[in-house]
Parts: structure tokens; C-alpha cells; sequence
């Protein structure tokens, strides 16, 4: 496991740019099985997450060449093995596989995924909805066999919004016979992405981005170009850095509406925002405004951004409070921010900030991605060392986070 160690109260500047959109790439490469030729894909961000996936494919005898942010994938040869374990727990996302491999083969063996440890986080919604599609589900300890002799579209209604059920059962439903609807879809963008990249090979998808999506099933996919989108995440954490720490930091490649919800909590903040076509120039103001937020789905506030913003509202003068109704345990991080010195309670799924305080370094843990990253802006903002503990989360989603913000002035270093 790594370790961050960062010397925190310097003042940060310059320009920052954003990668490639993680939950994105991480749904496109799955995908790309489906294809019955080579797939090229621009803009892929460099994270342990892609590197995870490759390893999949590649035990799939997919061959998958990477130069820089560029990267071909080429399924000519592949078999369907069964995915186990060991491969799978690597990342949550490796289940985009099942509705991949059940769309090219009617036929997948695959261990339950991991991931963050953020709540229950079931799949039943991806589960329930193969088998609408006519798969049947055979499950074998923690191992699930999925199979079907032909995938027919219909009709699926989501019961909640969930952006890893629509996007696998838009992978899922992209070779089946027939027309499929998915009702109460998610809207993220990483969503209307991976719908554009399955377009550019010569699927048939429409309504992505609106809570209705129509998948008319076609037999043969083919090579394609795609770019994958700047992470939203990623550049809702440099701007709330800049925010925190900056003056006129420049936050480049980003589509601001992606991030609207937060840069309005900014702006209620009293933080100053100049935001341009694919930029957002930020600086910290003299003093924070409290703010309350709740997490909602696309386009309300992320729940990954939640825990970012966190961090800068240690120095609200007043209490901020987070209501989080996505996942039930996502406030790991303000308990290490108590390390720091920050006043805080969590009530169920509400928590509250007591602003202002001073953060002090110390010894932190990572106890998942985006706490990792509230736990970077929190030892940046904060006086002295602070030392965070199983940073290898940070570097599932964050590609070159110590260059990155060495190069804006931050004290940071991977050990
Ligand atoms: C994705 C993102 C993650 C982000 C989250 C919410 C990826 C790889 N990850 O996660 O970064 O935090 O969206 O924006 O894109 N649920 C069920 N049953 C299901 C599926 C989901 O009950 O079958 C629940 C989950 O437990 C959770 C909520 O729905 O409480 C949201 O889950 P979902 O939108 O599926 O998130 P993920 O795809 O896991």
C-alpha cells in the first residue's frame, strides 16, 4: 500500500488539466468485446482502475495496446473464460463484463465485483433486469453464472436510477433481438459516453442522458473512434482545491455543466468563478459562506463530490450540513477529518461541519477514492505534515495526482 505525505498551507496557482472520465473508460473498455473488430479510444486516463481492466481483457485474449492516452483494443481473438475472483474484486466495474459477455456469448461466469467500500452497494437492478432481457441466473457462492440462448428486448423499469445497472443492460442489450426501453434510466453523462462510443460501432441507442433509453438490437458491431469525456469528479476536485487554496487557479478540459451543481454551492460559498468554455478559473475568497447540500442522482450534487466539498466546509464560518441519500456509508472521511482537528457529527445519513476551524496534519487513512482525495484537499488546506495511509484508492480514479499538483505548487509526495 502507498503513502501520501504532504506539507500543507501552501498557496497554489497555475494551471491544472483534467484526464478522462473514469467511470466512463471503465464502462468503454468492457464494451468494446461487443465489437467484432479493433476499437480506438482517445483520451483514456491513466489509472490502476483501466490498468485492472486490461488485465481482464487480456485474460480474455484480447489484445489491448496503450501509447500515452490512446488505446486500441482488438477482440478478433478472444474466448469467454470465467472471470474469477481474484480478477474481479480488483474493481467494482468489472461487472460491466456480464452484460458484455452476455450480449457477444449468452453466456457469463463472473465472481462478485469489488470496489469501495461505501455501503451494500447490491446489484440486484443489473440482475433483475438481464433476466427481463431472458437470461437466467445461476449463483454458486460468490460466483454467478449467467446465461442466455437468445436476449430479447423489453421493457425495463429501473426502481432506481442506477448509472452501473443502465449502462449494463445498455451493454446487454445492444446485440439482443428487438427493441428494449429502459424507464427510470440514469442520466449521467458517463452514461450518454458509452452510449455515443456503442453508436460510433454501429449500435442503435437513443434517449441517453433522459431517464428513457431505446436500444434497437443489431447483429454486428464494428470498429469505431471515440474520445472519452473529461472526469467531472476529477475537475470538481481541483476546482474545490482552488477554491480552498488558490488564486486564479486555471482547471482546463472540463465541460463545466458536468459540474453546475457544485459550482453553484461555490458560488454560494462566496468563492469566485470564471468559467469559460472548457475552463474554470477559481479563487478563494476572504471568508466561506456555510452551505447544506444533498446528493442526488444526475444532474443534482454528486455523492463523490460530497465528500470533496467536505473538506472546504472545515472553513465555512458556520455549520454545513450533507445530507447523502445515494450510499449509507459515505462519511468515512469526516471521521479522519476529526483527526485533523475539524468539528464534526454524523447523524444517520446527515452530516454536520462546525466551521470555522483550523486543520491541523497528522496521520490520515484512505478508506475509499474519494475520501482519499478529500483527505489530499484536507492535508493541502491543513498546518504541517499529514501523512495519508492506503493511498492506493486515490489512484484508482486520480491519474498523476502527485505531478499534477506538484506542478500547481503542492507539497506532495507517493511513497
Ligand atoms: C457509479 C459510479 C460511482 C458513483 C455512483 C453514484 C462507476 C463505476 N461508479 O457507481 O463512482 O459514486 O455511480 O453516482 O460508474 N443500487 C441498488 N441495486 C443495484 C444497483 C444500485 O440498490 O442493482 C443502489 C446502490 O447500492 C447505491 C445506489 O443504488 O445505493 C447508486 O448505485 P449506482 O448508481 O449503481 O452506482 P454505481 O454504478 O455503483
Amino acid at each position: 500500500m502507498h503513502i501520501i505525505n504532504i506539507t500543507g498551507g501552501k498557496k497554489l496557482g497555475g494551471e491544472i488539466s483534467v484526464s478522462g472520465a473514469k467511470n466512463s473508460i471503465v464502462g468503454i473498455m468492457p464494451a468494446a468485446i461487443l465489437c467484432d473488430e479493433d476499437v480506438n479510444i482517445y483520451n483514456v486516463p491513466s489509472l490502476s482502475d483501466v490498468e485492472n481492466l486490461k488485465t481482464i481483457l487480456e485474460y480474455l485474449n484480447v489484445n489491448v495496446e496503450i501509447k500515452e492516452d490512446y488505446m486500441r483494443i482488438i477482440p478478433n481473438n478472444m474466448t469467454n473464460k470465467p472471470i474469477n475472483s481474484e480478477l474481479s474484486k480488483k474493481l467494482r466495474a468489472s461487472y460491466y463484463f456480464m452484460g458484455s459477455l452476455l450480449g457477444k456469448y449468452g453466456h457469463v461466469e463472473i465472481s462478485f465485483p469489488g470496489g469501495c467500500v461505501i455501503g451494500a452497494r447490491p446489484i440486484d437492478l443489473h440482475l433483475k433486469g438481464f433476466k427481463a432481457l431472458g437470461a437466467k441466473i445461476t449463483e454458486d457462492g460468490d460466483t454467478m453464472i449467467i446465461e442466455a440462448d437468445e436476449l430479447i428486448g423489453t421493457n425495463i423499469y429501473l426502481d432506481f436510477a442506477s448509472v452501473g445497472a443502465t449502462i449494463n443492460l445498455m451493454l446487454a442489450a445492444v446485440k439482443a433481438k428487438g427493441k428494449t426501453i429502459i424507464e427510470n434510466a440514469a442520466k449521467e453523462p458517463e452514461i450518454v459516453n458509452v452510449a455515443t462510443f456503442l453508436n460510433n460501432m454501429g449500435a442503435r441507442i437513443s434517449g441517453a442522458g433522459t431517464n428513457r433509453i431505446k436500444i434497437e438490437g443489431v447483429d454486428y458491431l464494428h470498429s469505431c473512434f471515440h474520445e472519452v469525456i473529461p472526469d467531472r469528479i476529477e475537475a470538481g476536485t481541483f476546482v474545490v482545491l482552488g477554491a480552498a487554496l488558490s488564486d486564479n487557479l486555471k482547471v482546463k478540459n472540463l465541460i463545466p455543466e458536468h459540474i453546475n451543481s457544485l459550482l453553484e454551492k461555490l458560488r454560494e460559498m462566496g468563492v469566485g468563478l470564471e468559467v469559460g468554455p472548457d475552463y474554470v478559473i477559481v479563487s478563494k475568497p476572504e471568508h466561506y459562506n456555510p452551505v447544506d447540500i444533498q446528493t442526488l442522482v444526475y444532474p443534482g450534487f454528486p455523492t463523490d463530490l460530497q465528500q470533496i466539498l467536505a473538506s472546504l466546509m472545515v472553513l465555512a464560518d458556520g455549520t454545513s450540513t450533507i445530507d447523502e441519500t445515494i450510499y449509507e456509508n459515505r462519511f468515512q472521511n469526516l471521521y479522519e477529518l476529526v483527526k485533523m482537528g475539524a468539528r464534526i457529527k454524523v447523524e444517520g445519513e446527515r452530516g454536520y461541519i462546525y466551521g470555522p476551524t483550523k486543520l491541523k496534519g497528522t496521520t490520515v487513512m484512505a478508506t475509499d477514492l474519494r475520501a482519499g482525495a478529500a483527505l489530499v484537499i484536507a492535508g493541502l488546506i491543513a498546518d504541517g505534515q499529514t501523512e495519508i495511509q492506503n493511498a492506493d484508492y486515490i489512484l484508482r480514479g486520480y491519474e498523476n495526482i502527485v505531478e499534477k499538483l506538484s506542478n500547481i505548487g503542492a507539497t506532495i509526495v507517493l511513497k
